[in-house]
């Protein structure tokens, strides 16, 4: 046996992630020449424990630094992120909240057994299908981001007898992105209720008028994402109390909650630098407070949306190499594209975002000169990249496992069929035990969904038409 230690790996990497002293890659203790020989490639891994750590790390300190302020805060996991029946139950075990967009969210968080008084549920456009499943869960929080959605809401609400608890989304005029942010643009955008306009007051006095039915809690900003620095939350907070203090002066009533959002940066590289859950905390308390002092309002109950900072630098995607093929891109630039069993069905965020990544060898070490390297997908797309410039050894060749970190977030949850690749499994890795979270899909999974489960009958009076769709004798198409 070889004695050398293993060796850890930088922070863009799971926690539980090292180098075996012959070379492969373990995470949670299991080698990646044995996870991809038991459940194939290329495959979503989660390092359950790193989950864990991140989620109890977010409840800690945000409990911690709102409790010295005198309040308290909720940590409400973003469930776009990534969202199965098992991370639901681990959050639950946690102690977390969850953030659901959708009713297909909601039907997980069903499933889950997930209490619908720590659910939220945002969504710019839900259905009276979607309200109505939320408030007969009896979900704690509808985010309400419209007018005609006000009245949807109070109308389903008072049909069950209920009086659902709503917070405003509020356009605060912040924009913030990695290492930069502006606080008068981003009116132009579909979410919320613009506090330029007067919109977000007159929406506080129409769901007053449905005392019976709606029970207005606060406001909420989401103010972006991948957010590595606190001034975008200290302006989106400060303009919030402001118009909590208002509706307490115009309408005599102290909201208690506010929401902040999520937005927490994670390192996709080594050049990304986050904050940590502890320092973002005490920021965000540092600035709650400050914005009530400065007006004399009480500190409400607050609560956050991380999803990126909980579940994405847990993740990572190990894929098969198939092809290497050196390309001579300038004299002094030799670059080797690297095709891999996966890509943009399985990670479209370098090619929706041009999102940076690194990949490493995962089944072996090597002592070859590293040549600059581009590692691709298998889909018939020449922006099908996965890793844009890495350094990888100049012998990288077919067969070796490759591993891609820092997919945990809006990978899975963003993943397609394209090309008809099926989606890969997620398998949750732990110190002596690995599931399957979610199983491989087939092809005969994607076939299957073909025709069979269409409404075969039109309606009475229509007729099956042309498209496909009923449509009456007049050709209309209903
Ligand atoms: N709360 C709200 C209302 C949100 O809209 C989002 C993300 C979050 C919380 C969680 O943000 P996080 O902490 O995960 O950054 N597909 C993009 C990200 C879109 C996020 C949309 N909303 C990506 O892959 O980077």
């Amino acid at each position: 046996m070889d004695a050398s230690p293993a060796a850890t790996l930088s922070a863009v990497w799971p926690m539980g992630a090292e180098r075996t002293p012959d070379g492969a890659l373990r995470v949670a203790g299991h080698d990646l020449r044995d996870v991809a020989a038991q459940y194939g490639t290329p495959a979503y891994l989660l390092d359950e424990a790193d989950i864990r750590t991140r989620a109890r790390a977010f409840k800690e300190a945000f409990t911690e630094a709102f409790g010295a302020i005198g309040t308290q805060a909720d940590v409400f996991y973003a469930g776009k992120a990534f969202l199965c029946t098992p991370m639901a139950r681990l959050l639950l075990d946690e102690g977390l909240s969850l953030d659901v967009c959708t009713g297909g969210e909601l039907a997980v968080a069903r499933k889950a057994g997930f209490p619908g008084d720590r659910i939220g549920m945002h969504g710019n456009n839900k259905s009276v299908a979607e309200i109505e499943d939320a408030i007969t869960y009896g979900v704690g929080r509808l985010i309400v981001d419209s007018f005609e959605e006000i009245e949807r809401v109070a109308h389903v609400a008072a049909a069950h007898g209920v009086v659902q608890g709503v917070m405003l989304r509020v356009k605060t005029g912040v924009e913030a992105h990695t290492h930069e942010f502006i606080a008068t643009a981003h009116e132009d955008q579909k979410f919320g209720f613009s506090l330029a306009d007067g919109q977000l007051m007159d929406a506080v006095g129409r769901i007053l008028e449905h005392p019976d039915s709606l029970r207005l809690l606060g406001f909420h900003s989401h103010i972006g994402s991948q957010i590595f620095e606190s001034e975008g939350f200290a302006v989106a907070a400060e303009r919030l109390i402001n118009v909590q203090l208002q509706v307490a002066r115009e309408h005599g009533i102290v909201l208690p909650e506010l929401d902040l959002g999520g937005g927490f940066g994670i390192a996709y590289t080594d050049r990304d630098t986050p904050l940590s859950a502890p320092q973002m905390a005490g920021q965000l308390a540092q600035i709650v407070q400050r914005a009530c002092d400065a007006v004399g309002h009480p500190v409400p109950h607050i609560s956050i949306e991380p999803g990126r900072a909980i579940v994405g630098p847990s993740g990572v995607t190990l894929y098969e190499v198939g092809t290497v093929k050196p390309v001579q891109v300038r004299d002094e630039l030799t670059r080797y594209y690297v095709s891999v069993d996966g890509g943009m069905s399985d990670n479209p965020r370098p090619a929706l975002y041009e999102a940076d990544y690194t990949a490493q060898l995962a089944g072996r070490a090597s002592e070859a000169a590293p040549v600059t390297a581009r590692v691709v997908g298998k889909h018939c797309e020449s922006g099908d990249i996965v890793v844009r410039d890495v350094q990888l050894p100049g012998d990288v060749r077919a067969g070796d496992l490759l591993a891609v970190p820092a997919t945990g977030a809006y990978c899975r949850s963003l993943s397609s069929q394209y090309n008809h690749v099926p989606r890969p499994p997620v398998i949750a890795l732990r110190d002596g035990g690995s599931s399957v979270w979610i199983r491989r899909e087939t092809i005969g999974d994607l076939l299957a969904l073909e025709g069979r489960n269409e409404r075969a009958n039109c309606p009475v009076g229509l007729r099956r038409g042309r498209f496909g769709g009923c449509e009456a004798a007049d050709g209309a198409l209903r």
